[in-house]
């Protein structure tokens, strides 16, 4: 999604601006473009397609100005092009702004102020916002320091939707501000010199202080200070966060994509999120006061949350109700969030979301409260805008996860879970306290075992070099098998663009199996010794029939027909997810090099969803 950086300070600011668009590249998105305030005017520079694209520009680097916003556009009114690209200006060209979001009634502004007599030059919502700035600052005749603020206020007044606004005006050449409704933006602090992002990583290498922007809030940014103000502009105080993630974490370091760093990086990740929670064998999550009696009036649990975060609910479905006795439902979080879910107070609403800013999770959040249940938010991101919304927070460790495709935000966010459910359920004392322990000693062996995979790569990528050119694939799995093989499915897709289906093994024989002719590819996963001989004979049905099968197992099952059998150690099927998906992470990324494609940046896909 479209992605926002500016600065301000006494260094140039063109090179700091595209440095940060490149680093918001990750978000997916059609243009770039970046406004800066040379001598007395406003210099917009923008183009379609990659920020390449925009840096080549000539004239580009004698940009001076010490002052600017900068843009990543991902289209949604209005094609991809260089006239609907960010900055626009009003036609005056005395305000230059950049948008996220959607400005939901555009057009009845958009004719209010033609019928003042205004021009578009574009196809967005975005335009009528520096014609609106220009419009009221022009209505205002007091002339005083606010007069800017003020024209912001009121243009803020009008705007239906969501929006993180970056504001550059003549009218006062050493100040820009900023303003956000349902849509992430941070300011970053440091000396004589401020950022701006909608993203941490991309002004991570600048500074770690941070001051989180809420809904309706202004920040007036001038080099040496920033102010913030409400809606109605009461100067408000606010504080100023210090962000752990090291500069390293957003580049690639040695690896050949960010994937593959993150592929890598999961048992750290895991690491620091279990060992954050589980220590000396006691599970301790700060900030979280459910009272055994709390937990024991619980109805149900939903777990609500879009794609992989979705995915990681569906395997942590299996602990909570075995462990806690409670129905866990796991949702959609844009279907939930229009069917009129079943929820009292009674019901404990978890939302998973990696970047925190997910629109559909944000707005499933948001419903649970209205309806009186408790919303607990797993996030990725501190200060993010779920984490703000939710009645409690807990964080994975995963640090940024710079990648479209979702890896180490997954596993971390299933360990997680699972430690959440333990935790639950040792309130609830409704199981034997071995059975948690075991469970316990299980998970921290997880990050070595993970070690333990990816010190053999070799076997899967030669699997994918056999497969990379087949246009369908299968995945099949039973419990939590099935749960993982949603996602092993999803990474193929997202990545490779093969076309992917994810199967209950059980299932096969009520439709899919006629899909299955001489050839195919089908991943079976199969962790559970407990269903291990019934998957078995479900995969002798698709081998009889000509299919060519990757088994992921840890078990020892006869190579009987399978074309590769990737040999997993064994843990706790609640959690073996964590294990198994390591593989088929492996077999989408190398299928997706094989076939050339961009492996961090899948097309038509954004990194944080931020409108529905
Ligand atoms: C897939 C992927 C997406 C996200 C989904 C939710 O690899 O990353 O399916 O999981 O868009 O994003 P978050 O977790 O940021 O809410």
């Amino acid at each position: 999604m479209c992605g926002i950086v500016g600065y301000i300070g006494n260094k140039k600011a063109m090179p700091i601006l595209v440095n940060g668009l490149l680093r918001l590249e990750y978000r997916g998105y059609d243009s770039a473009g970046i406004a800066t305030i040379e001598d007395d005017k406003i210099v917009v520079m923008k183009n379609k397609g990659r920020v390449n694209n925009l840096s080549n520009l000539s004239g580009i680097d004698k940009l001076v100005g010490t002052i600017g916003i900068a843009h990543t556009r991902w289209a949604t009114h209005g094609k991809p092009s260089k006239e609907n690209s960010h900055p626009h200006l009003d036609n005056s060209k005395s305000f230059a702004v950049v948008h996220n979001g959607i400005i939901e009634n555009y057009h009845e502004l958009k004719n209010f102020l033609i019928e003042k007599g205004y021009e578009f030059l574009s196809t967005t919502d975005t335009e009528v916002i520096p014609n609106l700035l220009h419009y009221y600052f022009n209505q205002d005749s007091k002339n005083d320091e606010k007069k800017l603020l003020r024209a912001v206020k009121n243009t803020c007044k009008d705007l239906k939707g969501s929006y993180a606004i970056e504001i550059l005006s003549t009218y006062n050449k050493d100040k820009m501000i900023v303003v956000r409704k349902d849509s992430p933006l941070v300011i970053g602090k440091g000396l004589e010199e401020n950022y701006i992002s909608s993203d941490i990583p991309a002004i991570l290498s600048y500074t770690k202080d941070f001051y989180l922007i809420d809904d309706n809030e202004i920040a007036e940014l001038s080099r040496d200070k920033i102010k913030f103000y409400d809606s109605e502009l009461n100067e408000i105080i606010k504080p100023v966060k210090s962000i752990e993630w090291g500069a390293l974490s957003a580049e690639k370091d040695g690896y050949e994509d960010f994937m593959l760093k993150e592929i890598h990086e999961q048992p750290r990740a895991i690491r620091e999120t279990v060992g954050a929670k589980l220590d000396n064998g006691k599970i301790e999550i700060e900030g979280l006061e459910f009272s055994k009696e709390y937990l024991e009036n619980l109805n149900k649990i939903y777990i609500v949350a879009c794609g992989t975060a979705m995915h990681a609910g569906l395997v942590a479905k299996a602990t909570f109700e075995k462990f806690c006795k409670i129905p866990v439902e796991v949702d959609i979080a844009s279907e939930f969030r229009y069917r009129d879910p079943l929820i009292d107070e009674r019901t404990l609403c978890i939302y998973i979301s990696q970047s925190g800013e997910t629109a559909d999770t944000i707005a499933a959040l948001k419903l649970a409260k209205s309806k009186g249940a408790k919303t607990l938010a797993i996030s990725n991101v501190i200060g993010s805008s779920i984490t703000r919304e939710a009645d409690y927070s807990i964080y994975t460790h995963a640090g940024p996860e710079i990648a479209v495709a979702s890896t180490k935000a997954y596993t971390s966010q299933v360990a997680l879970l699972v430690i959440l459910g333990m935790y639950f359920a040792e309130k609830l004392e409704k199981v034997d306290k071995s059975e948690i322990n075991n469970l316990k000693s299980d998970i921290l062996k997880i990050p070595t075992q993970i070690e333990e995979i990816l010190k053999n790569t070799k076997q899967i990528q030669e699997f994918a070099r056999k497969v990379y050119k087949e246009k369908d694939m299968f995945f099949l799995g039973r419990g939590t098998d099935y749960a993982v093989s949603l996602e092993g499915s999803l990474k193929l897709k997202e990545i490779s663009y093969i076309h992917s289906e994810s199967y209950a093994s059980g299932e096969l024989k009520h439709g899919p199996i006629a899909l299955i002719e001489n050839g195919v590819t089908v991943v079976a996963i199969m962790t559970n010794p407990s269903l291990v001989e019934k998957s078995i004979s479900n995969i002798q049905e698709v081998v009889t029939r000509g299919a060519k099968v990757l088994a992921i197992t840890s078990e020892d099952i006869k190579n009987d027909g399978l074309n590769e059998v990737i040999k997993l150690p064994k843990t706790n099927p609640l959690i073996s997810p964590i294990l198994s998906v390591i593989p088929m992470q492996l077999f989408a990324y190398y299928i997706s090099k094989e076939k050339g494609l961009d492996v961090d940046k899948p097309r038509n896909l954004a990194k944080s969803v931020t409108v529905e």
